[in-house]
């Protein structure tokens, strides 16, 4: 399958023109699966709860329907971080995962990062896999990957890629990516946004450099910090299905999980 991270800088609040910005880049390059950041066309940086409230959409907004129309007319999916206003009336850093078959999964951010324990809900979905065209698919979004549990489940529910919608502003996953996937044997796709945000006293820049890491550590795509794009490669289920390290390791069978749990002494 081929998959592309899509890395943008979209303008606070202008969600309808970076919906318009996001669509038009996606058609420059074609794939079978896009993967959006974090926050993907309502920008990041919100400054209080009824900021977050405004600025949030329901799964079956016009926002949204704007990204499954375009799956649909495509025959691409899409995974896209947006603010979700939910159902029982509270407000998630969620990614939503659309087919064009019209299926529409969404995964609500486990690990809030920083001020964003102010105006988002702790997520509630937990992690999970959805198989779409004979790929096994976990989403995450970005400060999940800090805890490595989070992948470490992906990758034990039968991932064979998880695409990871991040905004980051620290300087490490790139790297970090690395291990995650070594240690899963797993795809990951980090799309992450550049440029900057400044808010009332506070400035957040983002780093790009979207990646494609494959099972065995590789660098498939390895974006720019400073320019937005599309940027695809092509991935192997056989790879992402093979755990074996050689004829005695396998990095899933091995774990010890009766050591794993806290111990008391
Ligand atoms: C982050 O979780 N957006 C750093």
């Amino acid at each position: 399958m081929k998959i592309a991270t899509v890395q943008n800088n979209p303008v606070f609040g202008e969600k309808s023109s970076n919906i318009t910005d996001l669509l038009k880049m996606m058609d420059s390059v074609k794939a079978e699966l896009y993967i959006l950041p974090e926050m993907s066309y309502s920008g990041y940086q919100v400054v209080s709860k009824e900021e977050a409230v405004k600025l949030a959409d329901r799964v079956d907004s016009d926002n949204i329907m704007r990204f499954a129309e375009w799956s649909k007319s495509r025959d691409s999916a899409v995974i896209l971080g947006f603010p979700e206003a939910a159902e029982d009336g509270k407000i998630y850093n969620s990614s939503i995962f659309i087919t064009p078959e019209g299926e529409r999964h969404v995964y609500r951010k486990s690990h809030l990062f920083y001020k964003e324990k102010l105006y988002y809900a702790p997520g509630n979905t937990g992690f999970f896999v959805n198989e779409w065209r004979g790929v096994k698919i976990g989403q995450a979004i970005c400060f999940d990957w800090y805890f490595s549990e989070s992948f470490r489940t992906l990758a034990l529910l039968g991932a064979d890629l998880i695409a990871h919608c991040t905004n980051i502003v620290m300087p490490y996953f790139q790297r970090a990516a690395f291990a995650r996937a070594i240690e899963n044997r797993v795809y990951i796709a980090t799309s992450n946004r550049i440029g900057t945000e400044s808010r009332e006293s506070e400035s957040f820049t983002y780093t790009g450099e979207s990646v494609i890491v494959d099972p065995l550590g590789n660098y498939l795509v390895d974006a720019p910090s400073d320019k937005t794009g599309v940027f695809a490669a092509e991935i192997d289920t056989n790879l992402s299905r093979n755990k074996k390290l050689n004829d005695f390791n396998d990095v899933i069978a091995d774990r010890r999980e009766i050591f794993y749990k806290k111990q008391s002494f």
